[in-house]
């Protein structure tokens, strides 16, 4: 079985839809792979104790312990190494990476960021959005590179911005479709991996 690996930063809702995507999609047999870890930089991140009830090894990593960017970074490279990870997926992993950490996973690291890229890279995107008074809004599934919310995309989901919408009710309705995207844009990825 070849691994993937989910970092995490908070909830975890795109974590659990893969994770439930990679069971009820049949992901071993078809493409021979399984979610072997989730990390997370936060130790009060809630969808720690999700992955930990359905049998995935849980591992944190607190950024504040360590001296610098590069430590924590090298330190997260390490730990993730210990997989061999044909795919390190971001799901909600608030920090910045260095560029050693991008490159050394060039091509098998990959992120979901809720706004249509090249848009509202960075954070508020929804405020951002309802500000400029964009209609539409939504999500991006990209490669990571070390140009910030700038690699090649994967895929996008666009939902409506509506009026008086609030920076919380486009954001729930932006996650219920990261939630569909996410999944989708691993199975295309793994559909057309190398060994499958
Ligand atoms: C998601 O909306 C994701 O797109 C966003 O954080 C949320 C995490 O939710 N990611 C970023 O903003 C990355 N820059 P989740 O923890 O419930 O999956």
């Amino acid at each position: 079985m070849k691994n993937i690996v989910i970092l995490i930063s908070g909830s975890g809702s795109n974590m659990a839809a893969i994770v439930q995507a990679a069971q009820q999609r049949r992901w071993g047999a078809r493409f021979g792979v399984q979610i072997a870890a989730v990390v997370s930089n936060r130790a009060d991140a809630a969808g720690l104790a999700w992955a930990q009830d359905q049998g995935i090894a849980v591992a944190v990593l607190d950024h504040t312990t360590y001296a610098s960017r590069e430590s924590f970074d090298a330190a997260l490279q390490a730990h993730l190494d210990g997989y061999a990870p044909a795919l390190v997926v971001l799901a909600g992993f608030m920090r910045i990476l260095s560029a050693d950490f991008v490159n050394h996973f060039a091509g098998r690291l990959i992120n979901i960021h809720p706004s249509l890229l090249p848009a509202f890279g960075g954070l508020h995107t929804h405020q951002r959005a309802i500000d400029m008074g964009c209609q539409f809004a939504g999500a991006t599934v990209h490669h990571v590179t070390a140009d910030l919310d700038h690699g090649p995309i994967l895929a996008q989901a666009v939902v409506p911005v509506l009026p008086g919408d609030t920076a919380s009710a486009l954001s729930a309705r932006v996650l219920t479709q990261e939630h569909l995207l996410y999944p989708q844009a691993i199975e295309g990825w793994l559909s057309r991996a190398s060994w499958v």
